[in-house]
């Protein structure tokens, strides 16, 4: 069976240390959405690890890490992250590709940049996920397959490349001219088969007898389900399904697979790029959370607008995601606070409402104050009865309000720095 664990809110819940402390009970990762838009950093003693491709379970030997068929990837991007493990030789037997993931190409970013120059930006992090995944949906994409071929359909790949770059070119939305897209394009498909054809392969077969082989499965996802591209804050979104539904089709498990859902959410709110985001906190709020929690991209360095915890926002993700349990993340960003505003239902259309409408740009915040601890501390702290009494109590609210249970808490970026409660195996 497998297990699996989502982000619950926009993204940079956290996903990355839980899936790294998780991953020595388990054989296999996978990664089945999105692309190096994704970052995880990791922190183990005092180095730092920056992933976005690789899935998290890298860092953990005995872990076979797989990239799977709903991811999107770029070549450069991930032989570059590949080096900061060793390279080739060193990950061969421990990272896997599918033959049937996507491949970002060049003038997918530069058209990912150009449409980011329009009035109507999503703030993307302009990685071409969303031309990528457009060529994927529009039937024209290029898979690792296609990498792995590359010599020997060379011919027909530069014509389909040819094709392609010259509708675009048609349409204005790219600078470079027609020959340097194709260009650049084929000198990324090269290096992509003369570095990455050794891990391309056939992982749907590879999870299937990993499953029959009673092998655990952790399935990791990327983002959050607040920019899932049917749930979220549609067009503020990003383009491919965040949520638990996404994993099978980006791995080719089927959903009676599935064990068990672990929900990743912060004390608190962030969001990177545009969109609706209501307990967004402009003033000193948003600020000491954005200082105290580092909240800086790990893929842009972009500064992620901060503010308090949305318990309806987060209620209807665990629904979505049908969240078994949760993993509540940098609790220790709230301490020193006097008190904590928490959203409880937003004023929509002259009316309080206790779900997320579709428009959410349209709903403000309706907060209920917390009792914060001051004066004390949450650091650091391993074992959930040492906690301060106003941070359980806040605990407990957020269960209450989320109606999921809160398995683990994470008190600092260590991996050490953190609380099991309950039965912690997800
Ligand atoms: P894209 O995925 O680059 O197309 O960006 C679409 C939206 O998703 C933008 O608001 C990005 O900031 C956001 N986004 C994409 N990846 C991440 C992530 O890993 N964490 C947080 N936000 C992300």
């Amino acid at each position: 069976m497998a297990d699996l664990i989502v982000g619950i809110q926009w993204g940079d819940e956290g996903k990355g240390k839980i899936v790294d402390v998780l991953a020595k009970d388990y054989d296999y990762i996978v990664r089945y959405q999105g692309g190096h838009n994704a970052g995880h950093t990791i922190v183990v003693g005092d180095k730092k690890y920056a992933l976005h491709l690789i899935p998290s379970g890298i860092l953990t030997s005995h872990c076979i890490n797989i990239i799977g068929n709903g991811v999107v990837i770029e070549p450069s991007a991930l032989i570059e992250e590949m080096r900061q493990f060793g390279g080739e030789q060193a990950l061969l037997g421990r990272l896997f590709i599918s033959d049937r993931a996507h491949i970002i190409l060049p003038f997918h970013q530069e058209l990912d940049s150009s449409l980011e120059r329009a009035a109507n930006a999503i703030g993307t992090t302009k990685k071409g996920i969303g031309p990528c995944y457009t060529d994927k949906i529009a039937r024209i994409g290029l898979r690792a397959c296609d990498v792995r071929n590359f010599p020997a359909q060379r011919e027909s790949i530069i014509a389909r490349l040819q094709e392609r770059v010259r509708t675009l070119k048609e349409s204005n939305m790219l600078d470079s001219s027609l020959e340097e897209l194709v260009q650049t394009s084929i000198s990324s498909l090269e290096s992509a088969y003369t570095i990455l054809s050794p891990f391309i392969t056939d992982t749907t077969s590879l999870l299937w007898e990993a499953q029959a082989q009673g092998k655990r499965i952790l399935l990791e996802g990327a983002q959050g389900s607040m920019l899932d591209i049917d749930h979220g804050t549609y067009p503020f979104v990003t383009s491919s399904t965040t949520i638990a539904a996404g994993s099978c089709a980006g791995s080719g498990l089927a959903p009676r697979d599935i064990a068990s859902v672990l929900g990743i959410m912060k004390a608190y709110c962030t969001r990177v790029g545009h969109g609706p985001f209501p307990t967004e906190d402009g003033k000193e709020f948003g600020a000491l959370l954005c200082e105290k929690g580092a909240e800086f991209g790990t893929t842009t360095g972009r500064k992620r607008r901060c503010g308090g915890f949305d318990a309806l926002a987060a209620r209807y993700a665990c629904r979505l995601n049908g969240c078994d349990k949760i993993a509540l993340m940098k609790l220790d960003v709230l301490d020193g606070l006097e008190e904590i505003a928490v959203c409880v239902a937003y004023q929509y259309q002259g009316r309080k409402i206790a779900y997320v409408p579709s428009d959410l740009e349209n709903a403000t915040p309706i907060y209920e104050i917390l009792p914060g601890w001051a004066g004390e501390s949450s650091k650091g702290i391993k074992s959930y009865d040492a906690l301060p009494t106003n941070a359980k109590a806040y605990i407990a609210r957020l269960e209450e309000l989320v109606g999921v249970k809160i398995a683990m808490i994470s008190t600092g970026a260590e991996r050490s720095e953190i609380i099991y409660r309950y039965d912690c195996a997800i």
